[in-house]
């Protein structure tokens, strides 16, 4: 018999219940001995606690489509790991004991970087651990995607269209926010789906001056409104070159509700243009799974099943140069995949005329 536990960990996305149907079928489909599943509920807390439920074919029947996860998740930052939790519990030698007392042969960890570094540290303590690329904010190293990212980059690119209409009717400008608070690969994406004018990312900090300049630019050309994309961890270039420490300061000092409304309100100053604000917020992780997530998390999830029935484990569901691939967890973990300022679509996107606020 294999038992196998699952579990979604850190903030969710669509293609999560997909990816778990991939594996539990891949499994029953290929193993030549019988196979149970073990569901944790609520990410790492369910393995800690043992709070899990049991999961088959019937389960995961229908889920390809099913946004969110029929497990639920929650976030267990992995710089309180080693804290014990208020009863006094120690969370690692828990999670381990709950895999030992269901005589657990392997667990898949579907999650983003924090909880592939949890995932890593018990591959290290000596589970059988298999990571899956989830967020949708493609920040996951060793991997060129992850799925959750597909359909948030379609979600925020309605936003814009949308706006879009509303935004000329007024002749307005347009700040729309888009999740990504240390990396911009939404704000990218969707910016240049959506055809933006302008696109900060924390990649590439901005100068105002140079976010009012291709406003007016657009204008001079003819446009009547102008739509600015930014991501939620957008920084200017004088914000880029404070210290940590004061940086931190200067973040927590801020009364404004997020970067958005703060670089409305200096746009709106200094153009004296109508300005206004969007944010998608969470919509970006919510709904159904687009067809490309559909089909990555089919992937991943048969990439993992197909190792368990083979007994391989400790690596990380990767996709690298277009194939699907296995990269160890130990050289991922910690490490965070940004985008590349010199990259060819940042690139392509200025030919197009599309300013980051740095030029
Ligand atoms: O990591 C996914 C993400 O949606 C980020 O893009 C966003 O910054 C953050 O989570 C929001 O976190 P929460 O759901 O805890 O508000």
């Amino acid at each position: 018999m294999l038992r196998i536990g699952i579990l979604t960990s850190g903030g969710d996305c669509q293609a999560l219940n997909a990816t778990m149907r991939a594996i539990v079928r891949t499994v029953l489909n290929e193993s030549k001995e019988p196979a149970e599943f073990y569901g944790f509920l609520d990410g790492y807390r369910g393995l800690m606690y043992g709070h899990y439920r049991k999961l088959d074919w019937t389960d995961v029947s229908g889920l390809l489509t099913v946004g969110g996860t029929i497990l639920g998740t929650s976030r267990t930052p992995f710089k309180y790991l080693d804290q014990p939790d208020e009863h006094g519990l120690n969370k690692v030698e828990a999670m381990k004991s709950t895999y030992r007392r269901l005589k657990l042969d392997y667990l898949c960890v579907l999650g983003g970087n924090g909880s592939l570094k949890t995932a890593n540290r018990l591959n290290e303590e000596g589970l059988k651990v298999i990571g899956l690329p989830k967020t949708i904010d493609n920040d996951t190293w060793g991997t060129d995607m992850t799925f959750g990212f597909p359909s948030a980059i379609d979600i925020a690119t309605k936003a814009i269209d949308d706006i879009k209409t509303t935004a000329s009717s007024h002749g307005r400008v347009f700040v729309i926010e888009i999740m990504g608070h240390k990396v911009g690969w939404i704000p990218l994406y969707a910016g240049v789906a959506g055809g933006a004018d302008v696109i900060l990312i924390p990649e590439i900090p901005y100068e105002m001056d140079k976010v009012v300049k291709a406003i007016e630019q657009r204008e001079k050309r003819g446009g009547r409104f102008a739509i600015v994309v930014v991501a939620e961890g957008a920084i200017t270039k004088e914000e880029a070159a404070l210290p940590k420490k004061e940086y931190k300061a200067r973040v927590a000092q801020r009364t404004d509700p997020s970067v958005a409304y703060a670089l409305a309100r200096e746009i709106e100053a200094r153009t004296g243009r109508e300005t206004r604000v969007a944010i998608p917020g969470h919509t970006q992780r919510g709904g159904a799974p687009d067809a490309e997530d559909r089909i990555f998390a089919s992937q991943c999830g048969a990439v993992a099943g197909h190792a368990i029935v083979e007994g391989d484990s400790g690596f990380l569901v990767a996709k690298v140069d277009g194939k699907m691939t296995r990269v160890p967890l130990a050289d991922i973990a910690g490490k965070l995949k940004y985008v590349d300022p010199e990259s060819d679509l940042v690139r392509e996107a200025r030919e197009l005329g599309i300013s980051f606020g740095d030029e």
